[in-house]
């Protein structure tokens, strides 16, 4: 969109994958009959997505990034560029598609009923791991992936390989996925999880692509797939994450909940942030628990995640429970 910054100005972390926009309702009595009106205060424009959210959620903790994903040549991907911008996110490797519209989703909230989705995959559908090529030329700190096994042309072994150009760099790779229903997951993962230094799919997620229910179990299979460390998470019931260092259970910090919307996206960013200050394993959960909490104060994805010294505060003042996994 931009001329890409020299080397030496490039951001520490790239978050790759998947960028959209969600046009929203707020909660209507019903759904409109046939040829009905139903008439509402607003009908908010929000951008979504594993790569939009985190990067949004670093731009607020204060870390510099820029996002690599694929957008259309419309008035929704401009929105999409203006947002991230407004956050402090560059733009710089993000690519249009002159042919396919930019990534949508309709949500219809209907008071006391699940949210409704309707979903156009848009310009996401395109997207491949060549596409990183650039915004990884030289090697990030941390390179995120915000959503694998979603984005259709996003190729396992493809995305290995770029993961490992990073590591041998020395920079750190994190992976979270959205699993749209049934499939085969596992042959991908198994190429990527190899080369993965976080994997973070929630305990939904995981029980699609392993079939298994038990979050430990999950854990130590996608270990064993691989994967250097993986935490299922778990919304208000927090995680579990497994290392060759660590198993623990954590819990979750106590938050009023308004909107779940992008929990475990902030929570990857308040990761990667331990990351980038080199912070201990148990340290990083925590303070990815942190702003993953903080995250889900607040409607929609981004208003609600602490800035830096919001989430300091915030850890000086609570604790959250940790209990170690006996090994079997
Ligand atoms: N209601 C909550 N209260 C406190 N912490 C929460 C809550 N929801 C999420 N979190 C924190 O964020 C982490 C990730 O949340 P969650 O498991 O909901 O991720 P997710 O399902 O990937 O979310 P999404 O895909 O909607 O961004 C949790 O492990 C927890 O630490
Ligand atoms: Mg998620």
């Amino acid at each position: 969109m931009s001329t890409p910054p020299s080397p030496s100005s490039r951001p520490p972390v790239i978050s790759a994958g998947m960028v959209l926009v969600d046009h929203l309702t707020p909660p209507i009595p019903r759904l409109p009959r046939a040829g009905e009106l139903i008439a509402v205060d607003e009908l908010p424009l929000n951008i979504g997505g594993g790569a939009a959210n985190t990067s949004m959620a670093l731009g607020r903790l204060g870390v510099p990034v820029s996002v690599s994903a694929r957008i259309g040549d419309d008035a929704f991907g401009r929105f999409i560029v203006e947002s991230l911008r407004s956050g402090g996110v560059g733009t710089e490797f993000i690519t249009t598609d002159p042919k396919l519209p930019t990534s949508q989703t309709l949500i219809v909230n209907v008071q006391g009923e699940d949210r409704r989705f309707i979903h156009t995959l848009g310009a996401n559908r395109g997207y491949v791991a060549a596409d990183m090529d650039e915004a990884i030329s030289t090697p990030p700190k941390v390179l995120h992936i915000g959503y694998f096994l979603i984005l259709p042309q996003l190729d396992g072994a493809e995305l290995a390989r770029r993961f490992d150009r990073v590591r041998k760099a020395g920079g750190h790779t994190v992976l979270d996925v959205v699993t749209p229903g049934e499939g085969n997951y596992v042959e991908p993962l198994k190429q990527v999880l190899p080369h993965t230094d976080v994997f973070k799919p929630n305990t939904d997620e995981a029980a699609l692509i392993l079939g298994e229910h038990d979050p430990i179990r999950q854990a130590r299979a996608f270990r064993e797939m691989g994967a250097r460390r993986v935490v299922i998470t778990m919304g208000d019931g927090g995680l579990v994450s497994l290392s060759d260092e660590n198993e623990v259970r954590m819990g979750a910090f106590p938050v009023p909940f308004v909107d779940g919307t992008g929990g475990g996206d902030a929570f990857n960013a308040g990761y990667i942030v331990g990351l980038l200050e080199g912070k201990s394993e148990m340290e990083c959960l925590t303070l990815a628990s942190a702003v993953g909490a903080s995250c889900v104060r607040e409607v929609g994805a981004t208003p609600g995640v602490f800035r830096r010294h919001e989430a300091d505060e915030f850890l000086a003042r609570h604790e959250i429970p940790i209990e170690r996994i006996q090994r079997v």
